[in-house]
């Protein structure tokens, strides 16, 4: 093994919850960290409006310092593609591992070579989250092949057990790929790496640029409604299996609620934590909630204060509405493992 820095990831998501618990404060569990917007791909889904604005080195550097100082541990980087950015993210990365910070690394994976891969894992990389969503190549505007990346999926698997770092696999379920989604959920198992499903979603308040480029891969069709909910029955199964899929059980029930009436019914009340347990950082170093609400009006919600309370009577009404027709996947994990934390341990020990 070798000897690089290494944050511990458990640790990492706990302390921030048990010291806000004990302190009663609102910790962030963990942060999405927006360095950039630009992309080598275009996936038909995908929410990011492609521009060249990417986050400074020194931007990075002061919102890591804060989000140190109000005790958050954790940074999910977040794209466009994050290694467009180079030894840029590699800096970042290493600075976050610096200040004891678990960094997650999400990536399409195209760009990825022996050196790179190198380079994160001595930077302390905690995870890489590779994103693909089939597995042969195909003609929907799903740009993420397994095909058009075994040769780095090979490699990250060497040098994950070289260095120590994680990898999981990451999915956006549509219309086009579910019976390739179980395929990628069995190669996941196959090779011992977890796996994170995602439903394909719209931003709930839509921003200027938002193009959906491929409209044929939403969910509005019958007879897709009843293919998605026989594939969460597949998936609840798998789980029960105890294959890794890191979404909580709870999720797919969530899904399959929301899929009754032609995609209406109503779903279970979850509290989302966003502005508690979870928040973002953009760009130039503002903060946002969600990626679901990037055009919402923060008012007061800045670094400058160094508070992390949402107060707005505005705000609150509008995560009370959001919540009711969302299904982020990452809002919902951490709203399901805050409420119940023994199933973080059950479900995310082998992976963080
Ligand atoms: C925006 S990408 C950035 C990192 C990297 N380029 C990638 O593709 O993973 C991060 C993740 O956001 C999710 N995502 C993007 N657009 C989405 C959409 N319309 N619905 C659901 N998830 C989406 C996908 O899971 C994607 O992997
Ligand atoms: S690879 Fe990621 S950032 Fe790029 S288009 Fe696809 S989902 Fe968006
Ligand atoms: S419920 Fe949470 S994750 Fe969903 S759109 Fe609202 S703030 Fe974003």
């Amino acid at each position: 093994m070798n000897g690089r820095k290494k944050v511990n990831g458990i640790t990492s998501f706990f302390l921030p919850y048990i010291k806000g618990k004990l302190t009663r404060k609102n910790i962030p569990i963990w942060s999405y960290f927006f360095t950039n917007q630009s992309c080598n791909y275009k996936c038909g889904y995908c929410f990011v409006k492609d521009n060249a604005v990417s986050m400074s080195f020194n931007t990075a550097v002061k919102s890591l310092n804060w989000l140190r100082s109000i005790g958050c541990r954790v940074v999910a980087i977040m794209g466009g593609e994050p290694l467009l950015l180079g030894e840029r993210m590699v800096k970042i990365i290493a600075y976050s591992t610096q200040k004891n910070m678990y960094t997650y690394l999400p990536t399409n994976g195209k760009l990825l070579t022996e050196d790179l891969i190198d380079e994160l894992a001595l930077a302390g990389v905690g995870v890489v989250d590779l994103a693909v969503d089939t597995v042969r190549k195909n003609s929907f505007g799903l740009d993420k092949t397994l095909e058009c990346i075994q040769e780095q999926f090979q490699m990250l698997r060497e040098k994950s057990k070289k260095f120590g770092f994680k990898i999981k696999l990451n999915t956006v379920i549509t219309t086009k790929n579910m019976s390739e989604v179980k395929e990628l959920v069995e190669i996941g198992k196959k090779n011992n790496v977890s796996v994170s499903l995602h439903i394909i979603e719209r931003p709930l308040i839509p921003y200027p640029n938002f193009v959906t480029q491929e409209d044929s891969l939403y969910f509005s069709e019958q007879e897709d409604y009843k293919k998605l909910d026989k594939l969460c029955d597949w998936i609840i199964d798998r789980k029960r299996q105890r294959y890794t899929i890191i979404n909580p059980t709870d999720y797919f029930r969530i899904v399959k609620q929301r899929l009754k009436n032609n995609g209406t019914g109503s779903q279970d009340d979850w509290k989302c934590p966003a502005g508690k347990y979870t928040l973002g950082i953009n760009e130039e170093g503002k903060l946002f909630y969600c990626l679901s609400l990037l055009s919402a009006d923060l008012g007061h919600f800045n670094m400058e204060n160094n508070g992390f309370e949402i107060n707005d009577e505005a705000v609150k009404k509008q995560l009370a509405d959001c919540t009711k027709k969302c299904l982020s996947c990452c809002n919902f994990n951490t709203y399901h493992f805050t409420s119940k934390p023994g199933s973080f341990i059950k479900d995310y020990c082998g992976i963080f």
